[in-house]
């Protein structure tokens, strides 16, 4: 459960990734394949060298789905409904990847936010990307 404190948090920080949704959703998800290799397994039909069209245009996607799950930090399950059905049913991605990715997401936060992404910053994107992942797996159930 996030503090007003966290949300708050959060939601600042996020001004800083608006404009940048494709480029930071691209290394996320870069730094994703490198470090989690089996997780390419999902993107056999991708070019999944660096800097691909298909790499940032995807990150672009992801990285605006988390941008409108902060604006919806109250109602995770309905505003993330869609994309939940869409990786459970469709996609069929075993939930502990959601993790690998926001772990990652969190990577890149600490590299461009630098002194901003503050350990009580981290603590609440850690919190709340936790609970993007609990939703994504929730139709797993
Ligand atoms: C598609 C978001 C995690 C695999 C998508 C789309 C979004 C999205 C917005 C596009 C949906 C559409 O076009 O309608 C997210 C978010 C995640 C997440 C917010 C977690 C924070 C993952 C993970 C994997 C994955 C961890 C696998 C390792 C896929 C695949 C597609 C997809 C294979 C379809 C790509 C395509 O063919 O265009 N995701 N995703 N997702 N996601 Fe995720």
């Amino acid at each position: 459960m996030l503090t007003t404190d966290e949300k708050q948090l959060i939601q600042h920080a996020w001004e800083k990734v608006l404009g940048h949704q494709e480029d930071f959703g691209a290394e996320a998800l870069e730094r994703m394949f490198l470090s989690f290799p089996p997780t390419k397994t999902y993107f056999p039909h991708f070019d999944l060298h660096h800097d691909s069209e298909q790499i940032r245009h995807h990150g672009k996607k992801v990285v605006t789905a988390l941008g409108n799950a902060v604006r919806h930090m109250d109602n995770l399950s309905e505003a993330l409904s869609e994309l939940s059905n869409l990786h459970a049913y469709n996609l069929r991605v075993d939930p502990v990847n959601f993790k690998l990715l926001g772990h990652c997401f969190q990577v890149v936060l600490a590299v461009h936010l630098a002194d901003e992404f503050t350990p009580q910053v981290q603590v609440a994107y850690d919190k709340f990307l936790e609970a993007v992942s609990t939703v994504l797996a929730e139709k797993y159930r």
